[in-house]
């Protein structure tokens, strides 16, 4: 018997016809596939007279040779084809603008801390730390905060329970201090502090930095000039400062410090309430209970202490009128610093 190739046709016009790799591959199957047309060639060999297998099993190479390079040319430009298809149906825009990325920022009240420590630190304070559940022992007796002081009252303090309280204000971590370690001692105190109040001017967590300083011969000409320099550091060098007598159970004299409205340079207006001044920071010579309390020996130290909220300096320094917006986490708020 004699194998007939004429048969196999029209795979040239199929191969060229393919429109996508799948169908070009149902194309290679017909021919070449197991049962394909081809291969089914291979199979009929065994019927052909042997001295004419040699030029049979020839003929069917070549067909078969012949196929495969049609079929992979083809392959190759569907590929392609493919290819440049779907990427311009996937394309991206590399030149397209991208979304802003907002990197995070500092908050304004760290901000400011870190320009009061860094102000303390220049003139040689250290930075000490303190629970911030606190022993009524460390918040107002070592103070010399008496029981009946208002604040000690439920209305003032959050008590976790009889004797342990969230501070009222970072004066503990001063009184720790000072139990701790003879003078001479020269710290800032930072720190979240609790107070039950709520209204423009007060949250009931806002941020103090008390400062404690003992040594022999402090007067109170030091305190005014390390808080001077404070300040004119702080909100210019012309801003003027005046200190004001006022009371704490644990300083004696003890002062307010009063700045120049920065607002309207010292005129008059609705933040200073018509006056030109603005209170900032309490402050005074340490008294001796305080010393007692410490168990100093008597009439050896003398020192000051001061402490202001972190809220209130950045109100002034901002410009900003309600002291909630600082822990009402709005972005657009905070984005601006
Ligand atoms: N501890 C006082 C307060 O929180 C502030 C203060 C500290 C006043 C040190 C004088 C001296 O109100």
């Amino acid at each position: 018997m004699e194998i007939d190739l004429s048969t196999i046709q029209g795979y040239e016009q199929e191969i060229d016809s393919a429109k996508t790799s799948d169908e070009l591959y149902q194309v290679k199957v017909k021919y070449l596939g197991k049962k394909g047309l081809i291969s089914g060639m291979n199979k009929q060999l065994k019927d052909v007279p042997n001295d004419q297998k040699k030029e049979f099993g020839m003929k069917i190479g070549e067909l078969r040779n012949k196929f495969e390079a049609l079929f992979s040319e083809k392959e190759n430009n569907l590929a392609k084809s493919e290819m440049d298809a779907k990427l311009v149906n996937e394309a991206l825009d590399i030149t397209m603008e991208g979304f802003p990325l907002h990197a995070g920022s500092q908050h304004p009240i760290m901000s400011i801390y870190y320009e009061i420590a860094d102000i303390f630190g220049s003139m040689g304070f250290e930075v000490a730390v303190g629970p911030e559940v606190e022993l009524e022992h460390y918040n107002f007796d070592m103070l010399n905060i008496p029981a009946e002081h208002p604040a000690r009252d439920m209305q003032d303090t959050f008590y976790i329970s009889d004797n342990v309280l969230l501070r009222t204000h970072t004066s503990p971590v001063q009184t720790r201090m000072m139990e701790a370690n003879k003078p001479p001692i020269k710290i800032i105190a930072p720190g979240k502090v609790y107070r039950c109040d709520y209204d423009i001017t007060h949250t009931p967590m806002f941020h103090q930095v008390e400062g404690l300083l003992v040594d022999t011969n402090v007067t109170f000409a030091d305190l005014k000039g390390t808080l001077t320099t404070f300040i004119q550091r702080m909100f210019g060098s012309n801003v003027p400062v005046r200190f004001r007598p006022s009371f704490f159970p644990f300083t004696e004299p003890s002062a307010e410090l009063d700045m120049g409205c920065t607002i309207c340079d010292s005129v008059g207006c609705r933040v200073c309430k018509g006056t030109g001044w603005i209170e900032i920071l309490g402050c005074g010579m340490c008294n001796d209970e305080l010393y007692r309390h410490a168990g100093y020996e008597p009439g050896v130290y003398s020192g000051f202490a001061f402490g202001m909220g972190i809220e209130r300096i950045a109100m002034l320094k901002y410009g900003i009128g309600d002291l909630r917006s600082f822990f009402e986490n709005n972005l657009k708020f905070l984005r601006q610093f």
